[in-house]
């Protein structure tokens, strides 16, 4: 059993090889090659061979929108620790259907029409992704939005049927910065250009000084700024 409370106190390191101890073959973790999910793929992978690399699969949901910037980031991440990840891409006919029916951009029409291609790109793979997994690894911190201030380092997500570990939830944004720093982590060239939290190109911009992190996410909708991998009360 995992005792959040021990969680708590464990470092990044000392979590993820205690969950991947834990349940054996049964870790996966998802990155969209954000800041944050850089420092679990660098604490997963690590750069030295004598350390070696834990028992968890790293998987990234490819929705066929992402920015440039990012693909090449997936490049540099693959050169840097010759580790495997994992991508998950739409169902192709639903896609097809989607642009079909709707056009390439439907989503600035509507928040119905936002989630719909959402569910599509992310969702729906992401169900694939966690197929027999009993322990989901995230990025999230709770900085990030009220919506996520509630958010536990360990939690039930009965959405999808696992465990969530989030082993960042009380990392500042300073704190993650300085740790890629020190460890020169890759990172997305596109964070020197005013932009914190990336998702898909065509719903992200750059953020002005003094703006929230996730202001540039569906920056056109009064909504509560999430497409519903994460679920939010
Ligand atoms: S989102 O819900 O707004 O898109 P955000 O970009 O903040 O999420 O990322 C939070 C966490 O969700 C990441 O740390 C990562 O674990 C997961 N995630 C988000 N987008 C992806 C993606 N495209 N592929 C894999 N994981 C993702
Ligand atoms: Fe579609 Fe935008 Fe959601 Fe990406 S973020 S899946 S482009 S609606």
């Amino acid at each position: 059993m995992v005792d959040i409370d021990t969680l708590e106190k464990f470092s990044l390191d000392e979590g993820l090889n205690f969950i991947a101890n834990q349940f054996p073959g049964k870790v996966v973790f998802s990155s969209s090659f954000g800041q944050e999910d850089q420092v679990i793929t660098h604490a997963i992978f690590k750069n030295s061979v004598s350390e070696g690399s834990l028992d968890i699969k790293v998987f990234t949901l490819d929705t066929g929108r992402l920015f440039q910037e990012t693909y090449e980031l997936m490049d540099r991440t693959r050169a840097r620790y010759k580790q495997p990840i994992e991508t998950y891409f739409p169902n192709t006919e639903r896609v097809q259907n989607l642009v079909t029916e709707k056009g390439f951009n439907s989503f600035y029409e509507s928040i119905e029409n936002r989630k719909e291609c959402c569910g599509i790109r992310k969702i729906e793979p992401l169900k694939r992704a966690l197929a027999g997994a009993e322990v989901w690894i995230t990025g999230l911190r709770a900085e990030q939005s009220d919506n996520r201030n509630d958010m536990k380092i360990w939690e039930w997500d009965g959405g999808n049927n696992v465990w969530k570990y989030n082993p960042l939830i009380h990392w500042t944004y300073e704190q993650m910065l300085e740790h890629i720093a020190t460890n020169r982590i890759p990172d997305n060239a596109l964070h020197r250009k005013g932009f914190i939290s990336i998702g898909c190109l065509p719903c992200t911009r750059a953020i002005e000084p003094g703006e929230h992190p996730r202001a540039g996410r569906w920056w056109w909708e009064e909504s509560k700024k999430e497409c519903g991998l994460h679920q939010v009360s």
